[in-house]
């Protein structure tokens, strides 16, 4: 429903702290835009949000520019409409360009003085460098520790005297084309970028506590094509990564394993979904329907006890990939052991997701759901939205995102919109 407020351009700057801020969630399945007000004590006030399904995207990227430019037009329209005004910037949370990490350890002598913020920025720059000299866009730099000859590792150097600092740096690189096609297609729907944002770190921002990204937390988002994972340790994030397997997997398997349409396996899966065998089950059968133009069918009957055999095969299968990934970058987490796991993205609303991958990981594990929004969105709200609302963080000043990523001051994504210019010229 439209709500009947005059719209005008130019009441959206879209980002500094007690302004409207608005943000775009370019997902597979879904394409969504939230713009809030900050409000008290740090949290936020929803003013409106919109929900299209991604056409013209696959996996984030776009495949079919003018169908996405209509999506995303959309998406933003409805959000408009409810909040009563125009968008003019936007963060946005992508996928596209597969978001990946690289540390890089930078030198830079000191000759016995010590370290300045300058030697930082410097070192950063240079990491920077090195990526896009490489062929990639750089969305994040991150400086995970430092080192003055060759010390003990401290997170922040600045005052430390000696010869030489080293700085890792955690770079979140992307290919540059599927990040130039979102650029284009959200300029041609006339809204300034004021910064892209890895899904699964705009995910940590939306739904983890302060608390849990320093104390060491995974954050785990499993979208419809793909499970993003991001993690987070000493209030910084220390790695990105992601697997081809999603909540469409699942799909596919529920429509395979009970030969029914995909559309229908849709509905059961997500109404009836579940990873853990409850004793009631046994009892409950679920009834498939067979969905068409005219009136639904049903078409037989299935013990919930089936479905939640096939779906928690597939489940237990995203998870061991996800363990053996992790194992690939051990390094990383060894220095830095996660000590929780939060679960989000729309597929962890199965029934008992988290109780299987506390047993399967050996973490405590919670579900992560959007949070931190003061008015206008629930408590028990998808997870899938943390995104978006992670997305908002980054357009807030002292939010804690912008100096997570090391941008701020620092030229990066998280850069107000007259600086965007100078990153777009720095980063691809
Ligand atoms: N209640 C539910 N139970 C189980 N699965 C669900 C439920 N609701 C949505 N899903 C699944 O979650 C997936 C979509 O999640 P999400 O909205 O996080 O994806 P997305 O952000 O559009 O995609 P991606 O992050 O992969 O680019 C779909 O596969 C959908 O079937
Ligand atoms: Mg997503």
């Amino acid at each position: 429903m439209s709500l009947a407020l005059p719209l005008g351009r130019g009441q959206v700057i879209g980002g500094r702290s007690g302004t409207i801020l608005a943000a775009l969630d370019l997902g597979t399945n879904k394409l969504a835009c939230f713009i809030a007000q900050p409000g008290p004590g740090g949290g936020l006030v929803l003013l409106g949000r919109g929900l299209q399904s991604a056409d013209g995207l696959r996996g984030g990227e776009i495949v079919d520019l003018e169908a996405a430019e209509a999506a995303v037009r959309a998406v933003l329209q409805e959000a408009e409409e409810q909040a009563g005004i125009v968008v003019e910037t936007v963060v946005a949370a992508i996928g596209a360009g597969h978001p990946r990490s690289i540390l890089l350890e930078v030198e830079r002598p000191l000759g016995g003085r010590s370290v300045a913020e300058s030697d930082i920025e410097a070192a950063l720059a240079r990491a920077r460098e090195e990526v896009v000299a490489s062929g990639s866009a750089v969305l994040h730099l991150v400086p995970l520790e430092a080192r003055v000859d060759g010390g003990r590792p401290v997170l922040d150097p600045r005052g430390l005297a000696g010869r030489q600092l080293a700085l890792l740096v955690h770079v979140v690189a992307a290919e540059r084309e599927p990040l130039q096609a979102v650029l284009r297609c959200l300029e041609r729907c006339h809204v300034a970028v004021r910064g892209l944002v890895a899904a699964p770190y705009a995910a940590g921002m939306g739904c983890l506590t302060e608390d849990e990204r320093e104390r060491g937390c995974l954050l785990v988002d499993i979208g419809a094509d793909a499970t993003r994972i991001a993690h987070f340790a000493g209030g910084r994030l220390a790695h990105v990564d992601r697997i081809e397997l999603g909540g469409e997997r699942i799909t596919h398997d529920v429509a395979w394993g009970l030969s029914t349409t995909r559309r229908e396996a849709e509905r059961i899966k997500n109404l009836y979904g579940a990873v853990v065998w409850r004793a009631c089950d046994d009892h409950v059968r679920i009834a498939l329907r067979q969905v068409g133009d005219g009136p639904d069918l049903t078409t037989g009957e299935v013990p919930r006890t089936r479905l939640t055999t096939i779906v928690r095969a597939r489940v237990l299968e995203i998870f061991d990939a996800l363990a053996a990934r992790l194992r690939e970058h051990g390094e990383i987490l060894r220095a830095r052991p996660p000590r929780a796991l939060v679960l989000t993205g729309g597929a962890a609303q199965l029934e008992g997701m988290d109780e299987l991958a506390q047993e399967r990981f050996g973490l405590p594990t919670r579900i992560g759901r959007p949070r931190g929004v003061l008015s206008g969105l629930r408590s028990d709200e998808d997870p899938g939205l943390s995104a978006v609302l992670g997305a908002l963080a980054f357009g807030r000043e002292g939010s804690g995102a912008v100096s997570l990523s090391a941008l701020e001051g620092r030229r990066g994504v998280g850069d107000r919109l007259g600086r965007f210019r100078a990153w777009f010229r720095e980063n691809f």
